[in-house]
This record gives C-alpha cells, sequence and structure tokens, in this order.
C-alpha cells in the first residue's frame, strides 16, 4: 500500500498517509539547541527539545544534514554517507533521537545528497587517484577543450565554472555546486547501487522518509553541451543564472533515478520522500513520477518565490490544484534554510496570515525552525560571514546565513541557544522573541501557530478536506475548505487596510474560530465580515 490510490478517498484522516495529513517540521541542525557549549546545534539537542515539537503539534521533523563532513556547506559536503558527523553526535544518540521520537509519534525524515558528494569522499579520493582508478566513472570527468579550458561553459550554483581542473590526472571534474563538492555520475550504474544502499542503511535503522537534494540535477547531458544565454539575466541576479540550465538540470533521465529511489523506499513500509526541485509548476509536478511512482512530494515553493499578493497567491494556488494529477498530493512551504525568511520578506503582521495560509491549505505544510516564532533575517557583519556562497559571491545579498541564525528559545545568554559561543550570532530581538516568552503570551505568533495546528488536527476538512476558492477582491483571499458536511471558510487580508468580505453570496452564517489576532472566537456570528488590516480568520459556516 505504498502508493496513493486512484479511487477517491472519504476525508478521514485516517485513511491518509502521515505525510499527506500531517505537518512536517524542518530543523537546521547546526542551529536548533547546542548541548555541549561548542557553539554547535547537535543531535542531544534535538532531542532535548521533543517536548516542545510535540506541545507545537508537528508530526514529522526534517533534520538538515547531519552525516560525516567537512562542513565546506555545512553538511551539504558528505564525506560519509553512513554515519553521523562528531559535531552532531554518534549514530547511538541517533538511534535514541529515533526511538524516542517514535515513541511520541514523531516521524523523522532525514536530507539524502545524491546529486555530489564532499571531496575528501573516500570514493572521490579514490576516483581523483588516477584516471585507470575503478572509481574515475564514478564522477563527472572530462578532457579540457581544445584550448585547455574547461570542456564547456557550465556554470556553479555557487559562483564562477563548473569545472575544476585536476593537475595529476589531467581532466577537469564537474561541480554544480562548490570544487569541494564533485557530482557524482548517476549514469553509472555501480553509483546507482551505492546510493540506493545509503537509502536502505537509513531505512533499515527506522528513518520515515527523505528529503531529497536538489533532485533535479542529478542527471547531466550526456553530450556536454552548452548551456544557452539566459536573455533575462540582469547584474545583481545570481550570476549562474546567466545561463539557461537546458543540459544541466531537469533533464528526463532524472525520472529514471527518482523512480529507482522510491522503488527503494517501497521496500519499506509507508516511507516517504520529498524533493528539493526548483522548477516552474508546469515540470515540477512531473517528479509526482507516471502515476505518482516518483516523489511523494515535490516541493513546492510558490509561497517563496510569489509577490506576496493576494490575486498572485490565488491565481498560482487554483493553477496548481488544476495542474497536479488526480494521485498527487499538494504540498506548501514558507521557508527553508536557503531562502529569506518569511517574517523577513512579508513583514511581522502579514507572518501571521502567512501562518494560516500554510496551514489551511490543501497539502501537506513544512514548517521552518523558527518561523513559529516570528524569527526574522539577521545581517551578519562581513567577518561573521559563513556560508561559501556569499564568500563566493558577495554583496549581493544571496548569503543564507541570516535565515540560519540560532533557535530563540529564551531570553538568557545567546538565547538559550548555547552557553558557549554561537556560530552565528542570534538576533538583537531574542530577549521579546523567544519560545518562553511567547507561550505565555497568548496572541504571540507562537500561540497562533499552535493554535492553528491545533484546529488543522482537530478539523478533517483542514487536514484533508476538498478545497474550493471563492471571489475576493483587493488584498482579500478566501477559500472553503470541506469535509463531510463541515464547510471552513477562510478568509485572509493580505493588505494593511481593514476590508470588508460579502458573505451573502455563501447563503449562511459564520462562527468564528480563530482570527490571526488571537482575539475573535466562536461566539462571534457573522454573516458579513470585517477584516482589520493583516488579518485573516477562520470560519465555521453554519
Ligand atoms: C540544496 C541545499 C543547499 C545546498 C545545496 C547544495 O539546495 O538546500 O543548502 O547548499 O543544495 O547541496
Ligand atoms: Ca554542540
Amino acid at each position: 500500500m505504498n502508493h496513493a490510490s486512484l479511487e477517491p478517498k472519504p476525508f478521514q484522516p485516517a485513511h491518509y498517509k502521515w505525510w499527506e495529513r500531517g505537518i512536517i517540521y524542518q530543523i537546521y541542525p547546526r542551529s536548533f539547541v547546542d548541548t555541549n557549549a561548542d557553539g554547535v546545534g547537535d543531535l542531544l539537542g534535538i532531542r532535548s527539545r521533543l517536548d516542545y515539537l510535540q506541545w507545537l503539534g508537528v508530526d514529522a521533523i526534517w533534520i538538515s544534514p547531519i552525516f560525516t563532513s567537512p562542513m565546506a556547506d555545512f553538511g551539504y559536503d558528505i564525506s560519509n554517507y553512513t554515519d553521523i558527523d562528531p559535531v552532531f553526535g554518534t549514530l547511538d544518540e541517533f538511534d535514541a533521537l529515533i526511538a524516542d521520537a517514535h515513541g511520541r509519534g514523531l516521524k523523522v525524515i532525514l536530507d539524502y545528497v545524491p546529486n555530489h558528494t564532499s571531496d575528501r569522499h573516500p570514493w572521490f579520493v579514490e576516483s581523483r587517484s588516477s584516471r585507470n582508478s575503478a572509481k574515475r566513472e564514478w564522477y563527472i570527468w572530462r578532457d579540457p577543450a581544445p584550448d585547455g579550458g574547461p570542456p564547456n561553459n557550465w556554470l556553479s550554483n555557487f559562483g564562477g565554472r563548473a569545472w575544476e581542473w585536476d593537475e595529476k590526472t589531467g581532466q577537469y571534474y564537474y561541480h554544480a555546486f562548490l570544487k569541494e563538492q564533485p557530482d557524482l555520475n548517476w549514469r553509472n550504474l555501480e553509483v546507482q547501487k551505492a546510493m540506493l544502499d545509503v537509502l536502505r542503511f537509513w531505512l533499515d535503522r527506522g528513518v520515515d522518509g527523505f528529503r531529497v537534494d536538489v533532485m533535479h540535477h542529478i542527471v547531466k547531458d550526456p553530450e556536454f553541451r552548452d548551456n544557452p544565454v539566459n536573455l533575462e539575466w540582469r547584474p545583481g541576479m545570481p550570476p549562474y543564472r546567466e545561463l539557461l540550465t537546458t543540459y544541466t538540470s531537469d533533464l528526463p533521465e532524472v525520472q529514471d533515478i527518482v523512480q529507482k529511489m522510491r522503488s527503494a523506499l517501497d521496500e519499506y513500509d509507508e516511507r516517504m520522500m520529498v524533493g528539493e526541485i526548483y522548477l516552474p509548476v508546469e515540470r515540477l509536478i512531473a517528479y509526482y513520477g507516471a502515476s505518482g511512482k516518483g516523489a511523494h512530494l515535490p516541493f513546492n515553493f510558490q509561497l517563496i518565490g510569489l509577490p506576496w499578493k493576494a490575486r498572485d497567491i490565488a491565481n498560482a494556488i487554483e493553477r496548481y490544484e488544476a495542474l497536479l494529477p488526480s494521485y498527487a498530493w499538494p504540498n506548501w512551504v514558507l521557508g527553508n534554510h536557503d531562502k529569506p525568511r518569511i517574517a523577513t520578506r512579508v513583514g511581522a503582521a502579514q507572518a501571521r496570515v502567512a501562518a494560516m495560509l500554510l496551514l489551511t491549505l490543501r497539502g501537506t505544510p513544512t514548517m521552518y525552525y523558527g518561523d513559529e516564532i516570528g524569527m526574522h533575517n539577521v545581517p551578519i557583519p562581513g567577518e561573521q560571514v559563513q556560508d561559501p556562497y556569499e564568500k563566493n559571491v558577495p554583496g549581493l545579498g544571496l548569503g543564507r546565513d541570516p535565515e540560519r541564525t540560532p533557535m530563540q528559545w529564551s531570553g538568557e545568554e545567546h538565547a538559550g541557544f548555547t552557553t558557549g559561543r554561537p556560530w552565528l550570532p542570534p538576533a538583537e530581538d531574542f530577549e521579546s522573541v523567544n519560545v518562553a516568552v511567547e507561550r505565555k503570551s497568548p496572541n504571540s505568533i507562537l500561540n497562533l501557530y499552535h493554535r492553528l495546528i491545533q484546529l488543522r488536527r482537530a478539523e478533517p476538512a483542514l487536514s484533508v478536506g476538498d478545497s474550493a476558492p471563492l471571489p475576493a477582491e483587493e488584498d482579500l483571499m478566501a477559500y472553503v475548505r470541506k469535509a463531510h458536511e463541515r464547510s471552513l471558510l477562510i478568509v485572509l487580508n493580505l493588505g494593511a487596510r481593514a476590508r470588508n468580505f460579502n458573505m451573502a453570496d455563501l447563503k449562511c452564517r459564520g462562527s468564528i474560530l480563530l482570527s490571526t489576532h488571537v482575539d475573535r472566537g466562536p461566539e462571534e456570528i457573522v454573516d458579513e465580515l470585517e477584516l482589520r488590516g493583516d488579518e485573516g480568520v477562520v470560519i465555521e459556516l453554519l
């Protein structure tokens, strides 16, 4: 029973998979909790806060990479896929974390980074040792162009050429990211076997799923053709976007690999994979695979990329819903460790509206740690910059440190994240923006998140129900979620001005279940709705 059924299901959460009805919470482990005062978060830290996550009400945690790594890209450069980096802990500590999480009904999703290894991975060390090495073909090696330069024009996502010259063997190797992250050659069957076995290693340990890093990048053009120039590129945009990625991303062959990953997961019960894929929606949906045999959830990043405008977002939701194949389950994301935080993108007041949107849309929500307390991007002074992307391409605001700062637990020193020196500084406002303070304040954004999550868990209409858009104007968005005979109306005001929403067409009255301001309740029966600026409401239709 691993595949999505084509039969319509009754709107009962029990008929749905955990990853359909549940809420995913992303933890960036370096920044969550540090228990040994080295300034970097660790597995014991995560384990020590499972109480909090349970109180918050999420169903699954996705932990960004915790595997052995030289940390050139903070764990996305892996030198041993089947062990834990000492900075995060040990395999025993990982087993204890999983057991503890499972004991509380929490699923655990790990990050799987198949596109590239670290340049210190023994596979690459062997591959680069000689042209005749048994693992030469495990990576992407090419002769120089006739002029001695790189084999083609491909660019690295982190700035500069994607080809690194290897003096000793007289060839270039390809790296879509840092030169410390050589790309694996997934056309090689031994690579496929070794990497699929990595999945099995963690599945055997009880892991419930994987977030698959840059899934669309995994296979490259066999003829190594030059990528075409992107005529829309302008200075200030990321340098790698000077070229289209026609020959380096989203090749048809990627789908075969995704299917193989899926088959490995399907050897186990109810495991899932979510793909990190930045592509237009029409291409994104291909990653569900033919009849749903691909990724269970190809990440839908539209709420990160779109302007924060009611019409743009409402249209995008409708379009996405219309394009989804019948077997595909939707999902939504507001932020992650690579993108500016939602509170910074839309402001503190709208971050609450965004929370209501995320947790009332049809489809699995993925939250990013700290967004639930309203953390914002933290400007990082030059000498404290950690992110290699910022170091390679400085000054364009591309660096990702600002959204990776320590979780703000309390008003204690370093926001209660560490008693040592934190690897990135906490936000300057941590004394007021933190878990301890906000838990005590009934209308904090944290309590709003908590209430929204409780509501989503209690209402099948929200977790698994149908969704239908309603006409709305200007800054308003409205939709109805429905399960059995119960209908919930959601109206969101994406602007700062008060607005009225006309309920006359609905021919019914409603009782307010929750406002983003957390100051209206079911005793308020409405047949016409007045929304304050930056307010969203969930209404039970009577
Ligand atoms: C993904 C990760 C990002 C990382 C990159 C290279 O986009 O989310 O953090 O730097 O892949 O692995
Ligand atoms: Ca630590």
